[in-house]
């Protein structure tokens, strides 16, 4: 039987009520399937951590988790810290020192939640939006100049390198040939950007000659949101930078239901480090403590965890289960229920344990 080590960090807000209810949901599979066992290591690394030692993880933090199979993260970010601090002093250390550079954001209509947008219901919107995770608007490269004074200088330079764009097209050109639909939309802005953006298109104009059977068009990334709205059926695989990818994806979120519902990876396709699983939404300081988070998020990313690890039974079951969760109307508040996180979670064990 395989063994898989998971380093779990389920950090701030309701990140820990989210990973333990995906937990529970990892232990029911393993339990029901028998094929693999997953031993679990919780990291405190957070923004309590921060406050008590000015720092969100130890210095070797990274080296600690190289011996992990993936990691599984709940959210970051406290009301009295603030967010750049947290983001960089977690998150994106590891996103980026794992070179963890594609991150899949699926996103689908589940039975039994209903999107705000009129007559579209489940299956009108399926889409996976790949965005670019190590570099571009958020690489880190920039300054402060005259700090406070009245010619303070601020810059936010988007790095575009060769290797990063055509790796990420490569992904996104690939998983678009692994759906049925084999469509892909290259998201751009090369109208106003016409360096790294026009460096992008092109680069995107030369992968898709080694996909042949992929349908591919491009968007401006303010046209693509009005395309999202008005004809979701319309698309399927999405590609997209850091930044634009960040935003359409959280649009993409609501559109199905609820951040609530929304998984993501942060995957190192090459497998050379862990790569990282969390839902998309952050730690939402409202809801935390009332035990009525949607874990539906976390239990979507659990299955692309276990997806990547190679269980891909175990990844649909959990999928299954959900949608059929889902489907009985056993919902959060978010998402019009009136259901706890807790009895989603024991309603998606349970349907793992019931199926046949
Ligand atoms: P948020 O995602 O935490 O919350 C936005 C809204 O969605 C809130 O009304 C919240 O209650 C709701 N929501 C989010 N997840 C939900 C769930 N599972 N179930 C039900 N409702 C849910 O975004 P916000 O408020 O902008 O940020 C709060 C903090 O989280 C900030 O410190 C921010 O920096 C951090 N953050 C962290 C992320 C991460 O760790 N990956 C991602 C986004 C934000
Ligand atoms: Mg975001």
């Amino acid at each position: 039987m395989k063994t898989y080590k998971i380093a779990s960090i389920p950090a701030d807000g309701i990140g820990p009520e989210v990973i333990s209810a995906g937990l529970q949901a990892l232990e029911a599979l393993s339990r029901r399937d028998g094929g693999f066992a997953l031993e679990v290591t919780e990291f405190d690394w957070s923004s309590e951590r921060y406050k008590r030692t000015g720092a969100l993880m130890p210095e070797d933090g990274r080296d600690q988790l190289k011996a992990f199979d993936a990691i599984f993260f709940g959210a970051v970010g406290a009301p009295d810290v603030p967010d750049h601090v947290t983001l960089w002093g977690l998150r994106l250390p590891i996103c980026q020192g794992f070179d963890q550079y594609a991150n899949v954001r699926p996103t689908k209509i589940l039975p039994g939640i209903s999107s705000p947008l009129a007559g579209v219901g489940a299956g009108d919107l399926d889409w996976v939006i790949v965005r670019e995770n190590s570099e571009g608007e958020y690489s880190g490269h920039g300054g402060r100049a005259h700090k406070g004074l009245p010619e303070e200088v601020g810059t936010e330079v988007a790095i575009f390198t060769r290797v990063g764009v055509t790796r990420i097209m490569r992904y996104a050109f690939a998983l678009a040939q692994s759906r049925p639909r084999k469509l892909l939309t290259v998201v751009t802005k090369s109208n106003a950007q016409r360096f790294g953006m026009v460096m992008w298109d092109e680069i995107a104009a030369e992968v898709s000659k080694e996909f042949p059977d992929v349908t591919w068009d491009k968007m401006l990334v303010d046209a693509m949101t009005v395309r999202m709205v008005k004809n979701p059926k319309s698309l399927d695989t999405i590609v997209a930078t850091n930044l634009h990818a960040d935003i359409l994806s959280d649009l993409a979120g609501a559109l199905a239901g609820s951040l609530g519902v929304a998984p993501t990876g942060n995957i190192d396709p090459e497998k050379r480090y862990p790569s990282m699983f969390e839902p998309i939404h952050g730690s939402a300081f409202d809801i935390t403590g009332k035990g009525i988070a949607n874990p539906v998020a976390t239990f979507w990313t659990a299955s692309q965890m276990l997806e990547h690890l190679g269980e891909k039974d175990a990844a649909d079951r959990l999928m299954r289960a959900v949608e059929k969760v889902c489907a009985d109307g056993i919902l959060t508040p978010d998402v019009g229920g009136e259901a706890t996180t807790q009895q989603v979670t024991d309603a998606v064990c349970d349907a793992i344990r019931g199926e046949n």
